[in-house]
């Protein structure tokens, strides 16, 4: 397991995120109504908060025995200068149930110690989206704010966090869930 920082000027790269994007149409479906575009793809690169220094955006492959399975989508100190958020987490379908999310979740939480004064993830999820929810809070995360509406979503989300210095759950697809991996904070964070 591994994350590797994809770079927009890389031809290579933007056809990664392209090819995985449209891919997992599934997920798009699901979370604006509509089919996915290969400019969804190239999105990825851009598509920060407005908050976000150009510095502080980054778009990783989650790289599995070499090949290229998933994308992750990271902002740097927001939505405050102790935070980490993550944009997006998409695997191809092919490669899901494999506890391979949960493994790069624990590999970017270990990447993300490197990071000054940042001791926290958050992300926002659809409420909708009932399999991430139950996968977020297998990799300890836990809801510090419901039901926030954001315009063309096609359903309410959570906002959800975790510690990172909490225990790894993944041991090698065996995992353990405990509440102290997480520590509820941030109740003012927004969705994205
Ligand atoms: C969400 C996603 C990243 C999970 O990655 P994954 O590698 O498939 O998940 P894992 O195999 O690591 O699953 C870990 C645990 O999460 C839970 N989980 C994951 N997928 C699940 C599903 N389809 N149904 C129920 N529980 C699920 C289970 O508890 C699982 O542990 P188990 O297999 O021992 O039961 C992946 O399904 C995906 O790319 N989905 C589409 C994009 C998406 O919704 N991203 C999240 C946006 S917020």
């Amino acid at each position: 397991m591994n994350l590797r920082h994809l770079i927009r000027s890389n031809e290579e790269d933007l056809a990664l995120a392209e090819s995985i994007v449209l891919e997992a149409a599934d997920y798009r479906l699901q979370t604006y109504g509509q089919f996915p575009g290969a400019a969804d793809g190239a999105s990825l690169f851009s598509c920060f908060p407005a908050e976000c220094a150009d510095d502080d955006r980054f778009l990783f492959a989650v790289v599995d025995h070499k090949t290229s399975v998933g994308l992750l989508q990271v902002a740097r100190g927001y939505p405050a200068p102790d935070i980490a958020h993550i944009g997006l987490l998409l695997l191809r379908p092919q490669q899901r149930r494999r506890h391979i999310g949960c493994q790069a979740v624990e590999h970017l939480a270990h990447k993300l110690r490197t990071w000054k004064g940042v001791t926290h993830m958050q992300l926002g999820v659809l409420t909708s989206n009932t399999t991430a929810i139950r996968f977020w809070q297998h990799c300890g995360f836990v809801t510090t704010a419901s039901e926030c509406r954001e315009p063309g979503f096609l359903s309410s989300g959570n906002v959800m966090v975790r510690a990172l210095k909490a225990k790894p759950v993944c041991k090698g697809g065996r995992c353990e869930i405990s509440a102290d991996h997480a520590h509820a904070r941030h109740l003012a964070a927004v969705m994205r």
